[in-house]
């Protein structure tokens, strides 16, 4: 493998996964020359967190070599010098246009081939536009997205040339809420606009979003449910200056946030690997259909031993985690040695403003118990929420909890005790994770 473009392993994508896999590859023991990591960004892998969050701050904002892999878990920052020093090849501003998996080769937008021995799929996820929703006028140059540094830098330049104006940001997920946030505290105005009755419905109740929508209504953030965009008018300098919305109502925008949610980057693997829940299938070590083939983070369909079902996860803990298992797995598979599957607890969180939450375990069952102070002007909010099915703890939500409480939270999620109606749990709030 001592020659140009040829790796022993090689990881495709060079986002949160790759820097984490890269890290793992040279815990287990490789070779200089061995490892090779292709990106089409053009600088080496971040914490992609810190997009919505530190890096669109007013002041002290986080930047580049800050915030690179792995500090986010409190591990070494792995800057351009550790690739050197470790001898895996960054292959940056490198976009791959053709997988041949059955020759074992990549092919670059440029022509160029890249030969593995074992490849990691880690392409992880590209962002919805609003013409994937019939929408018009979403290529205008004052329409921005949030998936990538590029988009960050757009955005950050977008805040200061349209000083105190108006933004409009389109959905309520994740990035919706989290940009929207940081527009604000850059002190635009900002109208959220989303088709859901409340925002972020994949994981909130109504109860834990209304304490959001009522707390982002405090900080002048206006909120517009129930309704999507149907039209984005342009003037002459082809930005967008009025969104036509489907209830009829008109906004003026200076800058539009599209946050409508994201799809696994699995096209270049069409019809050679098998899919499912549209990411990649793979098995407990993250092995594809094919072999010598990986995928892993936001793109891998695997078997989540807690809840026996085959699952994607469109969150940084499972992209790191993930990388780390694939990697022992491929490593330990040479040196004979035996691996156990991958065994995850889902683990999400956000941080807006001063608030922030963190969620382990699994949002599902017939009864949701809310405990806590849901006042939005109070000093500290906190507030949670647990989730019951067949009267077993299922999933657990805490805004605003301390180190321990979100260390109890977690364990109590892999336990999953019998809680009955959950009486107990209203009674005792957070302080029940304490008690078994
Ligand atoms: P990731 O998207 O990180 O990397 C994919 C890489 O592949 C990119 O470098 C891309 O350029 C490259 N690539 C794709 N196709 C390619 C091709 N054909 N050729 C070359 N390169 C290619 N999660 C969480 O738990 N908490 C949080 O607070 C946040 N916050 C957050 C903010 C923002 C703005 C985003 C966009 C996402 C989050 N997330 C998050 C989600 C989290 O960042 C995400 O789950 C991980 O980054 C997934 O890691 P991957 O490595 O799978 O993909
Ligand atoms: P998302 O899936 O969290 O939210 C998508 C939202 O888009 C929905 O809630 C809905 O309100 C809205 N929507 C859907 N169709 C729409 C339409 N036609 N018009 C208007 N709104 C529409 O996705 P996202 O917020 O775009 O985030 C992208 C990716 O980044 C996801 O994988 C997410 O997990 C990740 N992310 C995670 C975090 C975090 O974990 N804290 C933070 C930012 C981003």
């Amino acid at each position: 493998y001592y020659f140009p473009n040829s790796f022993k392993y090689l990881i495709l994508g060079g986002g949160v996964a790759a820097g984490y896999a890269a890290r793992e590859f040279v815990k287990q023991g490789v070779k200089a020359g061995e490892v090779g990591i292709i990106s089409e960004e053009s600088v080496a892998p971040y914490e992609r967190p810190a997009l919505s969050k530190g890096y669109l701050l007013p002041k002290n904002a986080a930047r580049l070599p800050q915030f690179h892999v792995c500090v986010g878990s409190g591990g070494e920052r792995l800057d351009r010098s550790w690739y050197e020093k470790n001898g895996i090849e960054l292959i940056l501003n490198t976009k791959i246009v053709k997988a041949a998996l059955e020759s074992k080769t990549l092919t670059s937008e440029d022509g160029t081939n890249f030969k593995f021995g074992t490849l990691i799929i880690a392409t992880g996820s590209k962002g919805l536009k609003l013409r994937d929703f019939g929408v018009k006028g979403d290529e205008a140059k004052n329409v921005l997205c949030l998936r990538d540094i590029k988009d960050a830098d757009q955005i950050v330049e977008a805040m200061k040339a349209k000083k105190n104006g108006k933004a409009v940001v389109v959905g309520g997920g994740y990035n919706g809420l989290e940009v929207g946030a940081a527009l604000r505290l850059n002190n635009l105005s900002v109208t959220m606009v989303y088709p859901d009755p409340w925002c972020l419905p994949r994981l909130f109740t109504k109860e834990i979003a209304e304490f959001y929508e009522r707390y982002y209504t405090s900080k002048g953030i206006r909120i517009m449910k129930g309704t999507s965009v149907i039209d984005l008018e342009s003037d002459s300098n082809k930005e967008v200056k009025r969104v036509k919305l489907k209830n009829g109502r008109e906004l003026e925008a200076d800058i539009v946030i599209v946050g409508i949610g994201a799809r696994p980057a699995t096209g270049l693997f069409q019809g050679q690997l098998e899919l499912n829940k549209g990411g990649i299938k793979t098995d407990g070590l993250f092995k594809t259909s094919m072999k010598d083939v990986y995928a892993i983070g936001d793109i891998a369909c695997f078997p989540m031993k807690m809840y026996n079902e085959m699952r994607r996860v469109e969150h940084v803990d499972h992209a790191r985690k993930s990388a780390m298992k694939a990697v022992e797995g491929i490593m330990g598979k040479g040196k004979g040695k035996v691996v156990e599957e991958y065994d995850y607890l889902p683990y999400f969180y956000s941080r807006v403003f001063d608030l922030s939450w963190q969620f382990y375990g699994d949002n599902v069952g017939e009864t949701t118990v809310m405990f806590g102070d849901r006042n939005p002007a109070a000093k500290k909010p906190k507030f949670g929420c647990y989730w019951i099915k067949d009267g077993k703890l299922m999933g657990i939500f805490l805004e605003g909890g301390s180190a321990e409480e979100n260390k109890a939270i977690k364990e109590l999620a892999w336990l999953q005790p019998k809680v009955g109606d959950g009486k107990e749990l209203k009674d005792n709030g957070v302080s029940f994770a304490f008690e078994l």
